[in-house]
């Protein structure tokens, strides 16, 4: 097993910008997630958002996992009871009470930014609403539970047991990752608990935070283009995610930007920064 890496401040510093451009990126195609609006009109967006204004590389844009076939987007849209994945098209519009992930991942200074956001279509459905709540207090359950000397499954415990007290699941074929100035590195971050510890959490280990949850059962299946994954019982799935960073005394958040949302009350750790 290849080995985590602790990243110097000046690396923390380059995944900061990173990881704000990328939240960034969200804040500007919030007000474009309408009914009507094409998957692929906000694929090209993102596009040139990416390019053109924040001058950096969309890093899913190629990207090619061993045995994958290129990643043909900048944008995983992802709708309903499409987990994580989802390809943008010219013609899936979205409509109203659609439960939409957008998940960008930007390369500044060889660095590399990865967030995702729920967005809900028109109005929402009290079903839809209530799984992106769910989602979010999932993904902040597993934040809140990172401090240095624990282990990476204090997050995976967490987030199983906001989800069990729910009467929701969490995907367990799909999690979080180290990030750095490569896009996926170790390790692999559950979102579940796996009844070992797992690495021990140390300063400036970086990586993210980002479970998969299902209104019904945790499992996934992989559709015919190599790239969605959908619930197997075709039940809605919700997911948000962040980049964090472990520090001496506790963690920070690094994907962050003026409309970044504030935790949920019970989080203790971390609070939005008040200069945004
Ligand atoms: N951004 C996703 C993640 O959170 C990865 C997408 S890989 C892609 O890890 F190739 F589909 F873009
Ligand atoms: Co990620
Ligand atoms: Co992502």
């Amino acid at each position: 097993m290849a080995k985590i890496t602790i990243k110097t401040p000046e690396d923390i510093e380059g995944l900061r910008v990173a990881g704000r451009l990328a939240s960034e990126l969200l804040d500007y195609i919030t007000p474009f997630v309408k009914p009507g609006v094409t998957t692929g009109e906000l694929d090209e967006l993102l596009h040139d958002y990416t390019v053109n204004v924040q001058q950096c590389i969309p890093a899913c844009l190629g990207y090619q996992p061993p045995g994958m076939t290129p990643y043909p987007a900048t944008s995983c849209i992802s709708i309903n009871h499409v987990v994580c994945h989802g390809i943008p098209s010219k013609t899936k519009k979205l409509k109203q009470g659609d439960i939409v992930n957008i998940d960008v991942t930007s390369i500044k200074n060889g660095y590399h930014g990865d967030t995702s956001r729920m967005f809900v279509v028109g109005k929402p459905t009290i079903a839809g609403h209530r799984l992106v709540e769910l989602a979010f207090e999932t993904m902040w359950a597993g934040i809140d539970a990172i401090r240095p000397g624990g282990h990476f499954n204090d997050i995976g415990v967490a987030c199983e047991e906001f989800v069990r007290k729910n009467g929701v699941s969490v995907v367990h074929d799909y999690g979080g990752h180290g990030i750095g100035k490569k896009f996926h590195e170790e390790p692999f971050v559950y979102h579940y608990d796996t009844h070992k510890p797992g690495p021990e959490l140390l300063p400036g280990m970086v990586f993210t935070v980002e479970p998969m949850v299902n209104a019904g059962r945790y499992g996934v299946t992989m559709l015919g283009d190599g790239w969605t994954v959908v619930t197997k019982d075709r039940s809605l799935s919700a997911q948000w995610e962040h980049m964090v960073v472990v520090t001496e005394t506790g963690y920070d958040v690094l994907t962050v930007s003026a409309g970044t949302r504030e935790p949920p009350a019970f989080v203790k750790g971390w609070k939005k920064p008040e200069n945004l």
